[in-house]
């Protein structure tokens, strides 16, 4: 009888809209959210009155988006099949969870979103809405309509006065997904992996090899393994990604083009451009080196790509996501300080790092005379991890 619908303003979305008006005979809510993606919120606002919806929930979720979605996963360091930051996956568990409490508030039955069927994001937006509402009904039009084609969806747009732009008359070249973490561009024209993408596919990043030829420095600070400061000044979560983008942008940094594997089986290739969040990790990681036992440092690393699948799959809601984050969280303790990160066409080096918390013994590492460690003890280190490789030598391999 009523559904709340993820909706962005976009021709498809729009379509959606009516159909499920024209298809179920409910009422439908729509929601749009502000991830940072740069759309123009009011447009949205203003289409969804036109077609004639009374309740329209358009939220600034920005902040929440970074400070307890991004951030918990720049912790973990986590790197989906080891190159991609998972900019579309980590906001998909958010968007639904703002439906599923939209739905309660207005006593809606049903949720709806526009997520193909071939896709992550389905079972992303899904298995976090059950994980919410175990009784919540689903709505996925791409999976039950016919308007397969473009031309369809063009004449079903006109058959019920939805405006269509001029510019959105003819097939977009790929699809895109964007937030504040990152830009995704996929399909049609970019499904060759053999064909490399042209420059127009990158929207957020300059080229690196158009970037400035002098490097810039920065400083990220850091407390309790989340990034607090750039430069001496304090930021919220969502003020520093987007500072950070900036820069990212400027110098060409954190450009992939990537063949990935999907969770519904198969391969699909994505171009990705995540600016701020690839200066992220870099500082992180640089702030983990001095500050991270490496017992710790070691299990975490182990444990970060069960982590990143978790997420790339969907499975943000789950105890087994919330066990390893808890996990990750203790570790991050003493992680605070000071990054120093060159920026220079396209790449981001760590050229210093300084803690209050620091693990790191010049005392014990340097090359000159010491009085705390004695090298005489290393020869029984090495003897007795050696001894099972001599056994086996002396047996012969
Ligand atoms: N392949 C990426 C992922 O699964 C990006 C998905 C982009 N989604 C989209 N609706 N265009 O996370
Ligand atoms: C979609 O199929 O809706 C986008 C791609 C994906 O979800 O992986």
């Amino acid at each position: 009888k009523k559904v709340v619908l993820a909706y962005s303003g976009g021709l498809d979305t729009s379509v959606i809209l009516k159909w499920l008006e024209a298809t179920y005979g409910c009422e439908v809510v729509t929601f749009t959210a502000d991830l940072g993606q740069g759309a123009e919120l009011e447009e949205a606002r203003a289409k969804a009155e036109m077609l004639g919806i009374k309740d329209i929930y358009i939220e600034d979720l920005r902040e929440e988006f970074v400070r307890d979605y991004v951030f918990p996963m720049m912790r973990a360091n986590a790197l989906y099949e080891g190159l991609y930051l998972l900019g579309t996956s980590i906001a998909r568990p958010l968007i639904a969870k703002r439906q599923i409490e939209i739905a309660r508030e207005t006593g809606a039955d049903a949720v709806c979103h526009g997520a193909t069927g071939k896709g992550n994001d389905q079972v992303r937006f899904e298995l976090s809405y059950y994980a919410l509402e175990p009784d919540i009904k689903v709505i996925a039009p791409w999976r039950e309509w016919d308007l397969n084609s473009r031309t369809k969806l063009i004449e079903f747009a006109e058959q019920h006065q939805i405006p269509v732009a001029k510019d959105k008359r003819g097939e977009a070249p790929f699809s895109v997904d964007a937030n504040l973490l990152h830009t995704s561009s996929e399909g049609k024209a970019l499904e060759d992996p053999a064909v490399e993408a042209e420059e127009f596919v990158y929207s957020r990043t300059g080229s690196p090899e158009a970037a400035p030829d002098t490097p810039q420095f920065i400083e990220i600070g850091f407390e309790r393994g989340d990034a607090v400061s750039l430069d001496g000044k304090a930021l919220s979560p969502a003020e520093l990604l987007t500072a950070l983008n900036e820069l990212g942008r400027i110098h060409g940094i954190g450009r992939l083009d990537l063949v990935e594997n999907r969770f519904v089986g198969m391969k699909s290739r994505g171009i990705y451009e995540t600016p701020g969040g690839t200066i992220l990790l870099a500082g992180h990681r640089g702030i983990e080196q001095i500050t991270l036992d490496r017992g710790a440092a070691h299990l975490k690393d182990e444990l970060m790509p069960r982590y990143a699948e978790l997420i790339y799959n969907g499975l943000w809601f789950t105890p087994e996501r919330e066990m390893l984050q808890a996990a990750i969280d203790h570790s991050q303790r003493h992680v605070e300080g000071t990054v120093r990160l060159k920026l220079y066409k396209g790449a981001v080096h760590i050229v210093g790092r300084s803690s209050p918390k620091s693990l790191y013994s010049l005392e014990h590492v340097t090359f000159e005379e010491d009085a705390v460690y004695d090298q005489r003890d290393a020869e029984g280190f090495i003897k007795l991890n050696a001894l099972r490789l001599r056994l086996l030598a002396r047996r012969g391999a």
